[in-house]
């Protein structure tokens, strides 16, 4: 496995392996990695000749009052994790190989990255779509691997491989969770026992009003209902909503279309969000 802090000795490697018409696969993270990053690294070796990981905070899709400088690193056991995994590069610039000083062209999502998340976190998914093509452009892979548990980041990306032509298929992996349902996050290493204990009640709501579904609940209403019932312990819910799972468009009257229902809340400090799809048999 080897190791790149540019972006010129990365794309360098990269050139032969390109050249020898290997298929690359590529999975961005911001480190900290856990068993959700690992699925999306397994699909990745599984599919693709080789695989590069990215491991970067990136500063940009953080707001003023957001937790970039506490954001959780561990970079000794990222490496081990990737190594165990079959990784062939890994890829971990600073911020300044990233954002150089004179940097001032963004991508900027459209309506796609208006709602829930983007409400509530302006700039954030500008951020996201900055870095995502930036290192697209770096690594160019012919495959990308995301995980639904952030469901409005691959709706993001997917919206703007489309829009742009990136020559790049995106594959999304499903959400890995722990055995109390609770979605694996790097921002779960912040919560404490009792906040642990309480977050669960998100996926358990979320598991509910899904499990409802597929009874053949399909009254929108009544499914918020019934995922809200659980979420009393959080302290404070920022959304939960349902919204197309394609466009996320807000869901009025009967589910009848592909759906996610969709949840954001703080436990304690800790932001956390989930989702579940809503989908016909
Ligand atoms: P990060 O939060 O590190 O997540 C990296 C990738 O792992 C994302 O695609 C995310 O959806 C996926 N992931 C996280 N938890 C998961 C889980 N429990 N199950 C399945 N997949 C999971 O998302 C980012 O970083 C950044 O926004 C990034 C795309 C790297 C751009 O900076």
């Amino acid at each position: 496995m080897l190791t790149f802090r540019t972006i010129n000795s990365l794309t360098q490697c990269l050139r032969g392996y390109r050249a020898s018409g290997l298929r690359v696969g590529f999975v961005p993270t911001m480190g900290f990695l856990h068993a959700g990053h690992r699925a999306l690294i397994d699909e990745s070796v599984a599919r693709c000749d080789i695989t590069v990981v990215s491991i970067f905070v990136n500063p940009a899709q953080f707001g003023p009052h957001e937790d970039l400088d506490r954001y959780p690193r561990a970079l000794e056991q990222d490496h081990e994790l990737c190594r165990m995994a079959g990784v062939t590069m890994i890829f971990m610039p600073d911020a300044g190989e990233i954002y150089p000083p004179g940097f001032q062209t963004h991508v900027e999502p459209g309506p796609v990255a208006e709602p829930l998340c983007g409400a509530v976190r302006p700039g954030h998914f500008r951020g996201v779509a900055t870095v995502v093509t930036k290192l697209f452009n770096i690594v160019q892979p012919d495959v990308a691997f995301f995980g639904q548990k952030d469901f409005q980041q691959c709706a993001v990306i997917r919206q703007m491989v489309r829009d742009l032509n990136l020559p790049v298929e995106i594959v999304t992996v499903p959400t890995v969770r722990e055995p109390d349902g609770l979605a694996l996050s790097s921002r779960n290493s912040y919560l404490n026992a009792t906040d642990r204990e309480r977050a669960r009640c998100l996926s358990q709501g979320l598991l509910a009003a899904q499990a409802s579904y597929g009874e053949g609940q399909r009254d929108g209403q009544r499914l918020l209902e019934i995922a809200r019932a659980y979420m009393s312990e959080v302290d404070q819910l920022q959304y939960l909503e349902l919204r197309d799972a394609g466009t996320l468009e807000a869901i009025q009257g009967p589910v009848e279309r592909p759906a996610a229902l969709c949840v954001a809340a703080y436990v304690g400090t800790t932001r956390l969000i989930d989702n579940v799809l809503l989908t016909p048999p």
